[in-house]
């Protein structure tokens, strides 16, 4: 009884308090540079539209409290450059909706939004209404209108032990993003940590991993919207779980967040990209494959590596350097006993279109003498205590410092530094050990980083340390270069695609984790960052051969694609696991090359991710839009616009696959066999080591190559193949580019493009090429395979199908009909100088090969 009665007091005490705590708005101001700005008691508010387009394509929210008098936001994702030109679109301006009782809710306009404010206490309501709109109209609109986001009653806002928490409503059924998270992808029912933590062998269901990329997206069939939150500093997610609203949550003394309005994910993942950041093209060579373990130990063993794909003809462009090239794991050195000459070694293997990549840690030595810590203690470049003492902890060549990334004197010198690589020719550099880790063991908090020259401590900047290694890395490689360089991260922090590859650390040889690599690579990608990939094989234990296999030819349709394996494990390379398994890894690993005028056409082409999971299209799917989401097709992905990929695990002889609605086709095609599937369907389909099921969508032209001998990205052909996927919708779409693979890229570098498209319900498809400069179109002939052409019509006198007539521009010829013999792909080329058909050559039936004019100009095929 008595302790009822205390509790009641106590209760009775908390209730009045939360009541005198009323987060009450004071006042409400649309100020000059339309943004409006919200006082209440507890904070000030800023809401500012922002503009890529002509329309409001974001909203952000600056909040700070009352007692933040400094009001400093820096963030190392969108630069103050960037965030002016989002800026400027000015017209976009707020407009108070008069009417109403502006005692308890004020309206403004902004664009096609509505911004409801409650006063007391505050909340807000972002909804979208569909028709430009007048005050007088608003009454019945604003009723219909969509709710994009609302806050969570009055439990909105929280600022407690040093962290703020801002809650919404948990309105949508799915949540999907926040980049290399595990569990599922629907995020709803789970919370996360962005932290950047070195975790070797991590679980399946681990968090926080190496990456932090605080955005996501809020799923819902009518109107879907992303949040971005701009900070590095440890922050938290929240999407219901032990709580019944979603929640992010900040260790900082303010919060800015950015809303990105749109209509579907791929909106908004477009957008995403446009305020973080694109993948800029990488190298041509750096999507070949990658060979790398821990460690090849001396030059010789390097060079006989090479040797050995030579001699088991199968393709590779690089190979990755670990630890051990290094003198006593000191960065910016190499082992002279080991390695005696590394220039020639480069130089050799650069001639036989092989490159060099080498791992840099940011740990340094410490150790009178070498030259790089000498150097860096010198100039005051590392972290420190806050008593001025430079943190030290161990890493792989002892007792170390570490260069203070936060700080752009020490971002200058390590940029200056890496000459020590490209002086050698290198120009592929991998950076790891960046969260940063030592031993896997906690780092103070309290270590002090210079962030720009405003000092703080870990919290602030764990999450971006990797993130501005990498930029350094990035930066200093290619101003010494002036060509593109591949750079390999395994921690990084939104916007981290501008600088580097990632992959996803230190993966264990399981099927359960190559499945779930897929799952991380897709998420990535969603949230910007397409240059991915996975350790092939897994890193830590040995594979089973059929295992191997099957990740070398699942991850073939991943952008970044290397075999790594940790030291004492026995050797992996592509041919260490039987005759039958060599065989396949080379096939895959062939027709990966094969298709690289695909795969580098998806990486050039960047608005879009580079890997869709299922569930990016989910909106199309209404009726069965559970199967995007469904844990049995996670690992599933499209890479492109075009090609699906259902890994299967290693032991798997027939799977269930979902074939999703995608924009523009109702089919789906098998690689291997051509057999058809309507899409938005779930199917069993036989998954043999050999055959893992790979689907491409109807409607799609895929340009593809066959050299004699595929080697490296050097390999050439004179035949350029387009796979076209007949579509009774005709609604077409393909892409190719190219360029020389190597030089920096702006928008007058030579290169070419063909723009491919089909007219809907017609058979016409535009090949619309678009030359710049000098570029040096090597292809004599252009090869057109067409997949599914249905049959014709039968011939009325003797029952034979009568042949379907094909057109380049005017000119007429007879294609050849399909479905003669099973596995028979008619096909037709075009040859030399396009446009002009001047000869159809017959002799080698069904080839119908075409002379025409130069490429220079577009053309039209057509299917009658
Ligand atoms: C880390 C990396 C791994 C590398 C090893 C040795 O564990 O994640 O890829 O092989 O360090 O450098």
């Amino acid at each position: 009884m008595r302790n009822l009665f205390i509790f009641g007091v106590l209760f009775f005490a908390f209730s009045a308090n939360a009541q005198i705590a009323a987060n009450n708005v004071t006042s409400i101001k649309i100020s000059n540079e339309s943004s409006l700005l919200i006082q209440t008691n507890e904070f000030d508010l800023e809401l500012i539209p922002m503009s890529n387009s002509n329309s409001i394509d974001y909203l952000e929210f600056s909040y700070f409290p009352k007692n933040n008098k400094e009001k400093w936001h820096h963030s190392y994702t969108i630069f103050h450059e960037k965030r002016m030109e989002l800026l400027k679109n000015r017209g976009l301006k707020f407009q108070k909706v008069q009417g109403g009782n502006s005692n308890t809710t004020e309206l403004y306009f902004i664009g096609n939004y509505i911004i409801e404010i409650e006063k007391q206490p505050y909340n807000i309501v972002v909804r979208e209404i569909n028709i430009s709109q007048s005050t007088k109209e608003l009454s019945n609109q604003y009723f219909n209108s969509n709710v994009i986001l609302r806050d969570y009653a009055n439990l909105n806002w929280i600022n407690e032990d040093h962290k703020i928490s801002k809650n919404f409503e948990l309105m949508e059924d799915k949540y999907i993003g926040l980049g290399e998270k595990t569990g599922p992808v629907n995020r709803k029912g789970n919370a996360y940590t962005m932290w950047n933590s070195d975790v070797p062998a991590y679980g399946l269901e681990q968090d926080p991993l190496y990456v932090s990329i605080p955005f996501y997206i809020g799923v819902n069939n009518h109107n879907s919207y992303g949040i971005y939150v701009d900070h590095s500093c440890k922050s938290y997610f929240n999407f219901g779980a032990a709580c019944n609203f979603t929640s992010i949550s900040v260790e900082d003394d303010h919060l800015r967040y950015y809303l990105i309005l749109g209509n579907n994910t791929a909106e908004i993942a477009k957008k995403y990209r446009n305020l973080t950041g694109h993948t800029p093209l990488p190298p041509k060579w750096s999507l070949g494959f990658h060979q790398s373990r821990w460690s090849y130990k001396s030059q010789d063993e390097v060079m006989s590596l090479a040797a050995e794909f030579k001699k088991k003809n199968m393709p590779v462009d690089a190979i990755h350097l670990d630890i051990h090239y290094m003198d006593a794991c000191k960065v910016f050195t190499f082992n002279q006993q080991q390695f005696k000459n590394p220039k020639l070694m480069v130089d050799e293997l650069k001639n036989n279109g092989i490159n060099i990549i080498t791992i840099l840690d940011p740990g340094i030595k410490i150790e009178k003498g070498y030259q790089a810590y000498d150097n860096a203690l010198k100039n005051d470049l590392f972290l420190k205590y806050p008593n001025g003492q430079n943190y030290e902890a161990g890493v792989w060549p002892g007792l170390c410092a570490f260069p203070d990334f936060t700080n752009p004197k020490a971002r200058k010198w390590w940029s200056e530094s890496v000459k020590f690589y490209t002086d050698l020719g290198i120009s592929g550099l991998w950076n790891d050990m960046n969260e940063p880790a030592a031993w896997g063991k906690e780092v103070p908090t309290y270590i002090r980083f210079n962030r720009e020259g405003h000092i703080s401590n870990l919290t602030q900047n764990r999450n971006i340390y990797g993130m501005q290694m990498a930029r350094a890395t990035r930066e200093g490689a290619e101003t010494l270069l002036q060509k593109r360089v591949f750079t390999l991260t395994r921690a990084g922090f939104a916007g981290i695609q501008r600088y580097a590859a990632v992959w996803t650390g230190d993966n264990v040889a399981s099927d359960e984790h190559m499945m779930l690599s897929f799952k991380l690579l897709t998420n990535m990608s969603l949230c910007g960052v397409d240059l991915v990939g996975a350790d092939v094989g897994g890193f830590m234990n040995p594979a089973t051969p059929e295992l191997f296999t099957r990740w070398m030819s699942a991850a073939a349709f991943t952008p970044f694609y290397r075999a790594h394996k940790m030291i004492d494990m026995p050797q992996s390379e592509p041919w260490c696991y039987g005759d039958i398994h060599t065989e396949i890894n080379r096939y895959y690993m062939q027709l990966r090359y094969r298709l690289m005028p695909y795969l580098y056409a998806t990486m050039q082409n960047n608005e879009f991710p580079a890997l869709k999971s299922m569930a990016y299209f989910q909106e199309l799917s209404e009726q069965n839009h559970e199967n995007g989401f469904n844990d049995k097709f996670e690992s599933q992905f499209i890479l492109g616009n075009s090609i699906l990929v259902a890994p299967a695990k290693s032991t798997q002889k027939s799977t269930e696959v979902y074939l999703p609605k995608v924009p523009k086709s109702n089919k789906w095609y098998s690689l291997h066999s051509d057999i058809q599937y309507a899409a938005n369907q779930k199917y069993y389909v036989a998954s043999p080591l050999s055959q893992l099921p790979i689907f491409v969508k109807a409607g799609s032209v895929i340009p593809e190559i066959i050299p004699q001998k595929i080697e490296n990205t050097q390999s050439k052909t004179d035949t350029l193949n387009f796979h076209v996927y007949y579509s009774e919708m005709g609604d077409y779409e393909g892409y190719f580019y190219d360029d020389d693979g190597i030089s920096l890229k702006t928008t007058n570098s030579p290169c070419v493009s063909i723009q491919i498209t089909g007219k809907p319900m017609s058979q016409e498809i535009e090949f619309n090429i678009n030359k710049i400069g000098n570029f040096n179109f090597h292809y004599k002939v252009l090869k057109f395979i067409m997949h599914g052409l249905p049959q014709t019509n039968v011939n009325q006198i003797d029952d034979s199908p009568k042949p379907r007539i094909m057109r380049i521009n005017n000119q007429q010829f007879v294609a050849p009909s399909a479905n003669v013999v099973e596995s028979y792909r008619p096909h037709f080329a075009l040859q030399q100088d396009l446009y002009k058909v001047d000869k159809i050559d017959k002799t080698a039936n069904p080839n119908y090969i075409f002379h025409v004019n130069c490429p220079n100009s577009s053309f039209k095929l057509t299917i009658e």
